[in-house]
This record gives C-alpha cells, sequence and structure tokens, in this order.
C-alpha cells in the first residue's frame, strides 16, 4: 500500500484570477494572498472599473503600496488587467500593453458583479479584439450568457455555442481563457481546443457541487457565479484539473464581500477562499489521489500560457488539521472566509 504523504514541496504558485477590490477592502485582504502566490491577476471590476491602461497603473500602485516592505509577501507582483467595455478603443491595447497589463477580461453586460458596464455584442468588441490578437494581449472570459431565457445553470453551457466558438473561428491567434469554468461541456470544450485556449478552475468548483448552497438552509457564503453546478459536472471539473493536460491551471476566483452583504435578502456572487487557496486545492487534489498533479496546476500551466516564466522559490505544504477561521477583519466590518470554521486536513507553512 502506498504511504499517506506528509508534506508537499511545489514551486511557488500564481493566482490566475483574483479580486482584490479597493481600499480597506484591498488592505485586508491583499495579504492573504501575498503569502501564497508569487503573482496574481487582479480582476478590474472595481466601481468604477479599471478600463484604461492609466487606471491599471494607478491600482497597480495602490496594490503594491499595500505589501510588506520586506519579508514575505513583500516581492508578490499584481498583473493588471483591462475591464473591455463595447467602447474600448483599439489605441487602449497598445497604451495597455506599453503599461504591463497583460489581459482584458470580458464580462457580458449583467453577467455578474460590477459587470453593468460590460460587453452587450462581442461584435462590437471585433476591432479591439484584433488589436489584442496583434499585440499579444490574452483575453480572459466570464462566460455565461445572459439572456434571461436560458436557465441559469445551462448559461455556461450556452456560452460556448453563442460566444466561443464563433469567437475561436473569428481569432484563432488570440489567447482566450475560459475562466472559472464549472461544467463539463466547458472542460470537454477546452480539452478539444488547440494551444491558445485555456480554463481557470476555481478550488471551490473542484471541492463542492450545488447541494452546498442548500444543506440545512441557504447558504449564501457557496453563492457565486458562476453558481455551483451538479456532481456530473464537478467530477468533470476534478478530471480535467487533475488530468496533467497543461491547459487547465489555477484561478481561485477568490471574491471578497462584508459577511453583512452576504447574509441578507439579496447576497452577491463570491466566495471569498483566499486565506485558504492552496489548502483548499490541495484538499481537492488529495481526495482525488492526485496530489503530484498540483504543482503543474498551481505553478507551471499558468506562467507556460502566458508566456511568462515560471516562478522561483518553493512553499510547503504539510498535512496537518487546521480550523479556518469563522470571521476575519475587513476594514470596519467583517467577512467569512469558505469553510469558516471548518477543518482542512493540508496547511501552508508559514515562509
Ligand atoms: O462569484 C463571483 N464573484 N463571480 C464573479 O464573476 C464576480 C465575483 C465578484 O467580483 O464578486
Ligand atoms: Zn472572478
Amino acid at each position: 500500500m502506498a504511504s499517506i504523504p506528509t508534506s508537499l514541496t511545489i514551486t511557488r504558485p500564481d493566482d490566475w484570477h483574483l479580486h482584490l477590490r479597493d481600499g480597506a477592502a484591498l488592505a485586508a485582504v491583499l495579504p492573504y494572498s501575498a503569502a501564497q502566490f508569487g503573482r496574481a491577476i487582479v480582476m478590474p471590476n472595481l466601481k468604477p472599473p479599471i478600463t484604461t491602461a492609466a487606471q491599471a497603473l494607478a491600482y497597480r500602485d495602490r496594490i503594491l503600496a499595500g505589501l510588506p516592505e520586506a519579508g514575505p509577501g513583500s516581492d508578490f507582483q499584481p498583473l493588471m488587467t483591462l475591464y473591455l467595455t463595447d467602447s474600448t478603443a483599439p489605441d487602449e491595447v497598445s497604451a495597455a500593453r506599453a503599461a504591463g497589463v497583460v489581459a482584458l477580461k470580458l464580462y457580458p453586460a449583467g453577467a455578474t458583479t460590477n459587470s453593468d458596464a460590460g460587453v452587450t455584442d462581442i461584435r462590437k468588441t471585433y476591432r479591439t479584439l484584433e488589436a489584442m490578437q496583434r499585440e499579444g494581449l490574452l483575453l480572459l472570459v466570464h462566460g455565461e450568457v445572459t439572456d434571461p431565457e436560458v436557465d441559469l445553470f445551462d448559461r455556461e453551457a450556452v456560452f460556448i455555442e453563442r460566444v466561443m466558438q464563433p469567437l475561436r473561428r473569428d481569432f484563432p491567434e488570440l489567447k482566450v481563457v475560459f475562466e472559472h469554468i464549472t461544467t463539463l461541456q466547458a472542460a470537454q470544450y477546452v480539452s478539444a481546443c488547440d494551444a491558445h485556449t485555456a480554463a481557470t478552475i476555481t478550488a471551490h468548483h473542484l471541492l463542492f457541487n450545488r447541494n452546498a448552497l442548500f444543506v440545512g438552509g441557504l447558504r449564501p457564503h457557496y453563492y457565486c457565479l458562476p453558481v455551483l453546478k451538479r456532481e456530473a459536472h464537478r467530477l468533470a471539473l476534478v478530471q480535467a484539473a487533475t488530468s496533467g493536460s497543461a491547459r487547465f491551471f489555477l484561478g481561485s476566483d477568490s471574491a471578497p464581500h462584508a459577511a453583512a452583504l452576504k447574509e441578507q435578502s439579496v447576497c452577491g456572487a463570491g466566495c471569498f477562499t483566499a486565506p485558504a487557496a492552496l489548502e483548499l486545492y490541495a484538499e481537492a487534489f488529495d481526495a482525488a489521489g492526485a496530489l503530484d498533479k498540483l504543482e503543474a496546476f498551481a505553478s507551471f500551466n499558468g506562467p507556460d500560457f502566458y508566456s511568462l516564466p515560471r516562478n522561483h522559490g518553493q512553499v510547503r505544504l504539510h498535512r496537518e488539521p487546521w480550523t479556518l477561521p469563522e470571521t476575519l477583519p475587513f476594514g470596519d466590518a467583517t467577512i467569512k472566509p469558505l469553510c469558516a470554521g471548518e477543518t482542512l486536513n493540508w496547511r501552508l507553512q508559514a515562509a
């Protein structure tokens, strides 16, 4: 019988999909990600959204100012993105590239938190997508249609037909990340694409199916978008993440919302996983008997797809039960991490 591993050392990972917010919320959540990851792709859905290179540079400065001056986390690198709108000018793409912005994010208008300024019809962005393809910027996609006629649980699958397939046909050289995939259809679609298409997968979509939203009552902290799906989809995501395919990689989609705003009659979408992001992935890979596949998923496949160097340095996870706090400070408010008060089996060793 194989012995149970008690520790796991991997190359320092990156988070290829992260919400850091701004102001006091940024100050509260940034240290968790900086302690775990070398870099993170920072989502631009602030209020107002980050739509210009100048705004991205200013936001980057605010993030860097929130890092410790020395020691663990001080070398964390935020990788900036712009929020694509119907009116993003092709010239903004060159300015973005010059400013070190690596990607633009497509939010279908109304699909999720702070997406009102998103794209109403992808054809309106075609000149900008052409510029991105030319300049080598990536397109990051929130892959859900917003058509109210389409059942909420089917919106990702329908997005593949209505948006991804035409997009891939019209911009074959554009690198596209299908973000936070949640379905068997998306996993199969990305697997069947060529090397210009990849996907991120969150820890919560690897760990939970939609039952988690309703165990013993309505559980707002498990509500995110795209929403958790049924078990067959979770299994397909685990299979994709642990398959060894280089086109699936870590994107936590940690999306902090104050506890008081989650626990009310209308609750915003987002799971706050940053305090235990890597540990939650380790739980999922361990449950699948695939801890040996975690390093490529967390530390190699992302930088390889983005054409960035892999990180130097390593992090070590220990098999050591610990309990996530019930709440954490969040500016003047508090926030509940996903799995608050629950025990995890893996713990990241402090650097
Ligand atoms: O659950 C989500 N939360 N999904 C998103 O697409 C946005 C995010 C947020 O910003 O809170
Ligand atoms: Zn997100």
